[in-house]
């Protein structure tokens, strides 16, 4: 954690978009995160890695509010985004997962045309007055997402009969229609073959011109292709955070080091 004091010293206000304090999750009995804090940078990609069952979702999920869906989880601690507490009452969730959007692993397209998943989340923030508003804001999401070119011609269509890759590009656009800050990615790539992945990888990197990317992924190769800064996540402890080219070459922790050798995982 030494590393993450002085990374965080150099930092500005500005620059961080999510700042996690003392964040502790429980399921029941079972203390999944383990006193995180972290300062999570706005136009850059974070990956989050480590073992299978460190709670790399879990943490993910406490930065939308996601965990609020599971019965059994208990999120202690402050999630500030944009220096605003999220779990304060006055915070609807509806209207905070518009703004921290987010994708899953398993591509999971309504089954409704492909224009109107992408118009669901604008419809029901009413961010369009009219029809032309809603065709501009499907199409620059669409074109956003890198799919434009493939599914102008059959808007109509249903988003289940795409292919894996371009239906995780059409979750990409419903979740970057509703004009999102921060965009949570858990392990978005893991159904999609080497191809789909390429192109998803790529879009993360221009999405990054416009959000705050937090990435879930197995795949370190995939993080240290995508993200510039890397969270290493072990056992539900917040192992080691700084700029990936570091955690992968130099990093600190000796929990780290077994990881990215190949010891661990
Ligand atoms: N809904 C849940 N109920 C109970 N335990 C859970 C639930 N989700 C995750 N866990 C437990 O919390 C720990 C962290 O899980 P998770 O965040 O899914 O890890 P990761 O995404 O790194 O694989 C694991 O031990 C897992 O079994
Ligand atoms: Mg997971």
């Amino acid at each position: 954690m030494n590393d993450m004091s002085i990374v965080e010293r150099k930092l500005t206000q500005d620059e961080i978009k999510i700042s996690a304090r003392g964040v502790q999750v429980y399921y029941g009995d079972k203390h999944a995160i383990k006193d995180v804090n972290v300062d999570i940078l706005d136009k850059t990609v974070t990956a989050f890695i480590g073992p299978s069952g460190c709670g790399k979702s879990t943490f993910l999920r406490c930065i939308n509010r996601m965990n609020d869906t599971i019965d059994a989880a208990r999120v202690d601690g402050k999630i500030l985004l944009d220096g605003e507490d999220i779990y304060d009452k006055r915070v609807d969730p509806v209207q905070l997962r518009a703004k921290v959007g987010m994708v899953f692993q398993k591509p999971n397209p309504f089954p409704k045309s492909i224009y109107d998943n992408v118009a669901y989340g604008p419809r029901i923030h009413g961010l369009a007055r009219t029809r032309g508003e809603l065709d501009e804001i499907v199409e620059k999401s669409l074109r956003g997402a890198a799919l434009w070119n493939e599914v102008k011609d059959r808007l109509q269509e249903a988003g289940t009969g795409l292919s894996g890759g371009q239906q995780q590009r059409l979750c990409i656009a419903r979740a970057v229609a509703t004009q999102p800050e921060v965009l949570l990615m858990d392990e978005p790539c893991s159904a999609l073959d080497p191809i789909a992945t390429s192109q998803v990888e790529e879009l993360i990197d221009q999405l990054r011109q416009d959000f705050s990317v937090v990435i879930v992924t197995h795949s370190m190769q995939q993080a240290a292709r995508v993200s510039q800064k890397t969270a290493f996540f072990h056992l539900g402890n917040l192992v080691e955070y700084g700029a990936t080219d570091d955690i992968f070459t130099r990093p600190q922790d000796p929990r780290t080091e077994s990881y990215i050798s190949g010891r661990i995982g």
